[in-house]
């Protein structure tokens, strides 16, 4: 071993000790007599003394001329600081040098390695392997390998068994389109990356593995955002012989388990809540539940009584819903603050037409941009309806109930954020169950399977699968942490029947569903047992653990929003060469 410890680990007790560290060089001071070197690696930093007239002149030379990210191997004596620093864990202690050896000189690295760097997000990502040098992206790494670790750990422990399933398969609809691969033995053929392990998890099923995991990648061409990579990892499970009850409490277990073991937090019992209820209270399947702020109907869908109609208010009158939330405390914002909140929804991200509102100031009156159709009178029934307290300020929108309940969405996270209710510290868990079977796409005059083809309707509602498919709700689930989904899943159809009935109603002819599903339709005749399952976003439980916004600081070496790799400048053109071994023309718009 070129080393005798890492750059983290000496202390009191070592000093005397003759040692070797191997690292990067951190920092070099040089204060004429005396030169310091912070010598840096994986676990920490350990600063090395150099002293003129004691240490050989060869290594004074040496530590003069070593510049930043040099790597250097350094031989001495612990000793006791004189200034200990206590910020540091090996801050009681330096190394008096006897020898120091450059490894390998080092170019001057394009940003600072350091926490606060210099460095913008295009040069980071250029350069990852420095960046990945940092500490703090190096620690969300050691995170997410915990995370990793700890997830084996309890699946272990509940004898799941990990099988790796195909990365070369063919396209498995989940919604996003498949990123392909040509096949150069079977020219003009190509396969599909996994969108996830889903077929082949209930295939294990039919073969009897019982309890399934994998830590999996899977692939997805579809636009990306924070939370969205081309390529992510799933925590991918699947159990025979369970109910809806029997998942949701596993996979409970193996959160809370995480929850306490990564980051030692107790998690609370998941709370429940129907998707309908998750819709009509906060206009999302995926609320973020750190704060309150439900939304109240003035004219609605759910059996309220309108509190709008017979004013002549032309907007409201022809809104299919009348929708607000109380912002507490915020009576006293300025007309410039709430000018700033309507342009703030009425940007296209957003949608909105305006926004109305309604003080309830704190002498009691009450004041609101539409005083021109609506009494006092009218305006206290709305503040009662809202649960209102002096002092504070309702926020309404109006207009289609979907869109409109999806704009209302995102002004309730924005006042979340505003009113600082959105620590990154605090988890609030939820599961939203019974969602709805099928959705329909206007564009595409049909209906899609809202979680995926094979995930069973609820039996009681399975009669309605002709009559009303909409109202079809499923025996699907998702984990939601702070307003970001975690996971999902379901109980599969396991009947050959019920699964052609349900390719049936997506569209697919029965040759069409033979051809993309027989072997799934064939294996469901040969014993397939009843099973469900779920799938956890690892990257996004890692960033959620680490507090992060972005998915991207937890994978070592991410796509940028385009899907590119600027490291390593991917994706690429191919050579003619190889090309035409596939027998690929590459048409140029
Ligand atoms: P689903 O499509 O809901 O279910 O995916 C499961 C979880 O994977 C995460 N996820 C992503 N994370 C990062 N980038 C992406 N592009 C991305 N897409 C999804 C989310 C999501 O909750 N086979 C089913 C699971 C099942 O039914 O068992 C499936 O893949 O956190």
């Amino acid at each position: 071993m070129l080393r005798t410890h890492t750059c983290g680990e000496l202390r009191m007790e070592h000093v005397g000790t003759p040692v070797s560290l191997c690292g990067w060089v951190q920092r070099v001071r040089d204060k004429g007599g005396l030169i310091w070197i912070d010598l840096r690696d994986r676990y920490g930093i350990t600063q090395l003394l150099l002293e003129e007239g004691k240490t050989a002149p060869a290594a004074i030379e040496l530590a003069r001329s070593a510049g930043r990210e040099f790597v250097v191997k350094a031989v001495g004596e612990v000793i006791e600081r004189k200034s200990k620093n206590p910020n540091l864990p090996t801050g009681e202690v330096e190394i008096r040098i006897d020898g120091l050896e450059v490894l390998n000189p080092a170019k001057l690295p394009p940003f600072l390695i350091e926490d606060d760097t210099d460095g913008g997000d295009d040069l980071r990502m250029r350069f990852r392997y420095l960046d990945l040098r940092r500490n703090t992206v190096r620690k969300n790494l050691e995170l997410r390998h915990k995370m990793a670790q700890q997830t084996r750990l309890y699946m272990d422990g509940q004898s799941f068994i990990e099988v790796e399933t195909p990365v070369l398969i063919k396209s498995t609809p989940e919604g996003a389109r498949d990123f392909v691969v040509p096949s150069r033995m079977n020219p003009g053929e190509f396969y599909a990356l996994p969108q996830s392990p889903q077929t082949f998890k209930q295939l294990l099923m039919v073969s009897g593995f019982d309890r399934y995991y994998q830590i999996v990648k899977c692939f997805r061409d579809e636009d990306l955002r924070a939370d969205r990579q081309p390529e992510f990892t799933q925590i991918d499970c699947e159990m025979s012989f369970v109910t809806q009850e029997d998942i949701l409490q596993m996979f409970e277990g193996l959160i809370r388990h995480l929850f306490k073991q990564v980051i030692g937090v107790e998690l609370a019992e998941v709370p429940r809540m129907s998707y309908a209820d998750a819709m009509k209270l906060y206009g999302s399947d995926k609320p973020d539940t750190r704060f309150g702020m439900p939304f109240v109907e003035l004219k609605g869908t759910f059996d309220t009584v309108d509190l709008t109609s017979g004013r002549n208010f032309g907007l409201f009158d022809a809104a299919g819903i009348v929708v607000g939330i109380n912002a507490k405390g915020c009576a006293d914002y300025t007309r410039k603050q709430i000018d700033e909140l309507t342009e703030w929804i009425k940007r296209p991200q957003v949608g909105a037409k305006g926004l109305i509102y309604v003080r309830y100031n704190t002498d009691g009156t009450i004041k609101s941009s539409v005083d021109k159709f609506y009494s006092e009178e009218d305006l206290k029934h709305w503040v009662v309806r809202f649960q209102a307290e002096p002092g504070d300020l309702l926020l309404i929108l109006a207009g289609d109930t979907a869109k409109t309940r999806k704009q209302l969405n995102e002004l309730r996270l924005e006042m979340g954020s505003r009113l600082g209710l959105r620590d990154p510290g605090r988890f609030s868990s939820l599961w939203v169950l019974d969602f709805p079977l099928l959705e329909w796409s206007e564009e595409e005059n049909r209906w899609f399977a809202m979680h995926h083809p094979f995930t069973s309707p609820k039996p009681e509602d399975i009669p309605l699968l002709e009559t009303d498919p909409g109202s079809v709700r499923a025996n699907a689930y998702d984990l939601v942490i702070n307003g970001t989904e975690v996971g999902g899943g379901s109980i599969r159809i396991f009947q050959k029947e019920l699964q052609s009935k349900m390719f049936d109603i997506l569209g697919f002819s029965p040759e069409e569903a033979r051809a993309q599903f027989g072997f799934l339709l064939d294996a469901f005749e040969y014993g397939a047992p009843p099973h469900g399952g779920i799938a956890f976003g690892f990257d996004r439980l890692c960033s959620i653990f680490g507090g992060a916004d972005s998915i991207r600081d937890y994978i070592a070496f991410p796509k940028n929003n385009s899907g590119r790799d600027v490291m390593i400048d991917s994706p690429a053109g191919i050579s003619p060469a190889q090309l035409n071994e596939l027998q690929i023309a590459v048409v140029k718009k």
